[in-house]
């Protein structure tokens, strides 16, 4: 991938030419819309598989379950893996799609791939919104999954290559700031649908993901590729052009001059697949692993996903178990905004042990007062006050992660590759990322039903190595130029070892002295 308006080999931050123009904010808020799919499908899910109606008509043994565990063992009542793998097949579909994503988008251009996946997505949705039987339903989230798939790899790309340079770090937020929001918007269609009890309330649900769907298509149509991706293909007449048109200027020679010679630079190496596995890559490659894989083991998805389930099983009814989801999810879309304003501030680092130690804490005292008051047996019951207070708890939680491995979880990673092996680096992201979620997706609900309380010191555990790893191993990189990354692993206590002085460029030899 071709870095437009990256800082330029020779170190220093270059301002372009041009203005932040109207043309290009449009731009990017129609092509953010894939956030808002990717977050209302995360969002969907849980909330449709708490419906009576929903189980009674796809999973009839899981509602049977539910309703002899009145009384009984609690945890276990939605241990199905028929009903685990509704959630978590798209993100199988999501992660081999990737993949094919990463060929069609550097081939075809960022705009082919969000068609592709708007278009998928739209099918999926619709396939859905009237499916009659268990195997309709997968084949719909299936094409869901392509869609997630595409529209992830491609949206982030497209975002920080229309960006102006002093925008960037902004708008890569702005993917998961527009992925809480669609997490937002489903819970309270979830809420809304869920007391129609008509029947078809999950349906209108999930159909409704066509709406965002529909937005990113359309506007995948009308949407300008990047200039770096018309660069790529040969196309250097209609990047000039649309640089001149998303910078307001007629000027743009330097910044056009950068990308061809970003270009240039990238078509050098041959295989970034090999190259990404040579030692001088290994703090990159061990990164684009543990980053998304801790985002993950947070265990975030297990609120975004079966929030409602959860407190179901914890003694909620029916609305208050899907309000709930609507609490958490206006939480997290707050707590975004925090991590907005303050990252280039305070940096990196004080966000992860921030909220690392938060989520701890959240995590500890849910566990405890479920273990205590619900019992490893499933048959004690919260009073309403405890039943609020772990709500509140993971509110606690829930604004933690949003404004650390939330939105960091993607951010670092995408800003530490050199530009020879960012396009790979960044399908290795997305790859862990959704096989995570996908782990995570399919075995909560068992582990659950076999851990019981202790689930929620599981996570804690996990959440205290991660902040380990942070402690140690990651670099701060708040305002560091991009190309001049290497600096950063070379100063650092642990990976400097695998720096050798030949992989400094020159330009970053002359900041060193
Ligand atoms: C994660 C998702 C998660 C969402 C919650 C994203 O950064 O990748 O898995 O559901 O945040 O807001």
């Amino acid at each position: 991938m071709a870095g437009g308006g990256l800082a330029p080999s020779n170190g220093e931050v270059k301002h372009y030419n041009g203005r932040v123009t109207s043309f290009v904010i449009v731009t990017c808020v129609i092509a953010a819309t894939g956030g808002l799919i990717f977050g209302y499908d995360i969002g969907v899910s849980g909330g449709v598989t708490s419906m009576d109606e929903f189980l009674e008509k796809f999973f009839p043994s899981v509602l049977q379950q539910e309703n002899k565990a009145s009384g009984k063992n609690q945890w276990c009542q939605f241990d199905s893996q028929m009903l685990t793998s509704f959630t978590s097949s798209l993100y199988v579909a999501g992660l081999i799609s990737t993949y094919f994503a990463s060929m069609v988008t550097q081939a075809f251009g960022r705009k082919s791939s969000m068609l592709f996946g708007g278009a998928a997505f739209l099918l999926g949705s619709a396939i859905n919104g009237v499916a009659m039987n268990v195997a309709m339903l997968i084949i719909g989230r299936i094409l869901l999954g392509v869609g997630v798939g595409f529209a992830n790899q491609a949206v982030p790309l497209y975002l920080s290559e229309m960006a102006p340079p002093q925008l960037r770090g902004a708008l890569n937020m702005g993917f998961q700031m527009a992925t809480t929001i669609g997490i937002f918007v489903a819970g309270l269609v979830n809420y809304g649908t869920g007391k129609l009890h008509a029947g078809y309330g999950w349906r209108i649900s999930v159909a409704l993901a066509a709406v965002p769907a529909l937005i990113m298509t359309l506007g995948a149509v009308a949407l300008p590729d990047t200039p770096n991706s018309l660069v790529e293909r040969g196309l250097r007449d209609q990047a000039k052009a649309t640089l001149r048109k998303i910078r307001g200027t007629d000027d743009v020679e330097a910044e056009l001059q950068d990308m061809i010679e970003a270009s240039e630079e990238a078509k050098k190496v041959s295989d970034p697949w090999s190259s990404i596995l040579r030692p001088e890559h290994r703090p990159h490659l061990v990164m684009a692993i543990a980053i998304p894989m801790f985002q993950q083991l947070t265990g975030i998805n297990v609120i975004m996903f079966y929030a409602p389930v959860l407190f179901k099983t914890i003694g909620f009814g029916d609305s208050a178990s899907l309000m709930s989801a609507v609490i958490s999810g206006l939480v997290n879309v707050f707590a975004t905004t925090v991590s907005i304003a303050t990252v280039d501030k305070f940096g990196r680092r004080v966000l992860f042990l921030e909220g690392g130690i938060q989520m701890v804490v959240s995590q500890v005292a849910v566990g405890a007062i479920l273990g205590t008051f619900f019992g490893d047996a499933g048959t004690g019951k919260l009073s309403p006050a405890l039943a609020n207070l772990v709500l509140a708890l993971i509110c606690v939680y829930v604004a933690a992660f949003a404004w650390s491995w939330g939105p960091l979880g993607w951010l670092v990673p995408s800003e530490i590759f050199p530009l020879n092996i960012r396009s790979a680096g960044q399908s290795i992201v997305v790859g862990v990322n959704f096989l995570f979620t996908f782990i995570i997706a399919q075995l909560f609900l068992m582990a659950l039903c076999h851990l019981k309380s202790g689930l929620f010191y599981l996570f804690a555990a996990f959440v205290v190595v991660m902040t380990l790893f942070v402690v140690f191993l990651v670099p701060e990189t708040k305002g560091v130029p991009i190309e001049e990354m290497t600096l950063v692993w070379k100063k650092h206590w642990f990976w400097k070892k695998y720096i050798l002085d030949d992989h400094i460029t020159p330009s970053e030899h002359q900041r060193e002295d």
